[in-house]
């Protein structure tokens, strides 16, 4: 019996006491001065967040719908968009952008592995009339953080509109969309944000506007056009999630309090613990050495070790829960996710438990490896931030 779930997942992530009570407030008119001040603390919230002077729009949706509504704003039917991808949701976006017709160049590199700025480089000039380019910030199916700020000036460079998927990287990992040239980056609240799902934020700049004003492709609520000017009046064209705006309203507080860079490093601190800590029980780390993510790692299991009797068991008796592989991965690796409200004392609650449960599989002997590995690593970065 286990009385307090440790979610460990890549998102949904565990809701902080505050962002559950904000929820419960009761509802509001969605075109009244409530709301309108409510859109505009989220809106201003967020754009720090994002870093950007950029619009920056609310839509009801999970991630997904914030990323369709780049593709629906941006791409007209055969149009030409290089999507560099290095895992499964670089794979979804490919696939957006020719569900909705595009003829789609993909540059893609090895799952584990980052994409190569220079290989960018050459598959753009290469596609001359591709006006867009699809990146992927935090790859959550590989555990796998690619360097966005090259591979956007790479873009950029080259006169593209540089579209970055930052579901699971924004509001944990710094992406300083302005600085980047980003024309259009996209997180959702059930991330970092420490809300439930429900929101994405889409940041749009002037550059994404002009071409989105000749796009030719079908859309409707997706329609950047009637979110921006309902936003000016405080206001959502469709009936917004209220509850969950109050959760992102009481999240983006706490990232405030807190302090962004304070949040980045805390994701930092926790990843390299968890990393220290799989490596410690046999696990081996999946992602490259320098584009490992702060919010999610990723391992492969040892010998003998089947993944999915392993999750059952941390779940059944630990109460901890973590992913598994997607796509090609399923049933080879394990995610722990590391975002949002998540402090040293859960990454060690849940290293004791894989080491507990290899143990009960008859994998390794529980020695306490984990948690000394994971401790020495939090040592170590307390030792160096305080140097
Ligand atoms: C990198 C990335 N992109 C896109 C998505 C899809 O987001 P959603 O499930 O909120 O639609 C996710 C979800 O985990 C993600 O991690």
């Amino acid at each position: 019996m286990t009385f307090s779930p440790q979610l460990r997942i890549p998102g949904p992530t565990p809701l902080p006491e505050r962002v559950v009570r904000a929820q419960g407030r009761p509802m509001i008119d969605h075109r009244g001065p409530q709301f309108a001040a409510l859109l505009e603390e989220i809106t201003t919230g967020a754009k720090r967040v994002f870093e950007t002077d950029n619009d920056l729009l609310v839509l009801t949706s999970s991630g997904s719908g914030g990323l369709e509504s780049a593709i629906a704003n941006l791409v007209s039917p055969g149009d030409s968009v290089v999507a560099a991808l290095c895992g499964n949701f670089g794979e979804r976006f490919a696939g957006m952008a020719a569900a909705y017709g595009a003829d789609v160049v993909r540059l893609e590199a090895e799952w584990g592995q980052p994409v190569d700025p220079d290989d960018l480089a050459r598959v753009l000039e290469a596609t001359p009339d591709a006006k867009v380019v699809l990146l992927t910030h935090n790859e959550t199916s590989t555990g796998l953080t690619n360097d966005v700020v090259r591979l956007a000036r790479v873009a950029r460079d080259a006169d593209r509109i540089v579209v970055v998927d930052g579901v699971s990287s924004v509001s944990s990992i710094r992406i300083g969309v302005d600085e980047a040239g980003i024309d259009v980056a996209v997180s959702a609240s059930q991330k970092g944000w420490m809300a439930p799902p429900g929101i994405a934020f889409v940041t749009v700049s002037r550059r994404a506007w002009e071409l989105q004003a000749r796009s030719t492709g079908p859309k409707f609520y997706w329609d950047w056009q009637p979110a921006k000017e309902f936003a000016e009046k405080g206001a959502t064209p469709f009936t917004p999630a209220i509850s969950v705006l109050y959760a992102v309203q009481e999240g983006i507080l706490m990232l405030q309090e807190e302090g962004l860079e304070r949040v980045y490093q805390r994701h930092r601190r926790l990843a390299d613990a968890t990393e220290a800590g799989l490596e410690a029980l046999g696990f081996s780390l999946y992602a490259a050495p320098g584009f490992r993510s702060a919010t999610v790692t990723s391992a492969l299991p040892p010998d003998g070790l089947d993944v999915s009797a392993f999750r059952k068991l941390l779940e059944r008796k630990y109460g901890v829960v973590i992913a598994g592989g997607q796509g090609k991965m399923t049933g080879k690796m394990i995610r722990v996710g590391h975002l949002g409200a998540v402090s040293e004392g859960d990454i060690v609650q849940v290293l004791w438990a894989l080491e507990q449960a290899l143990e009960e599989l008859d994998i390794a002997p529980a020695e306490g490896r984990a948690l000394a590995a994971a401790t020495s690593a939090l040592a170590r970065e307390t030792a160096t931030a305080t140097a």
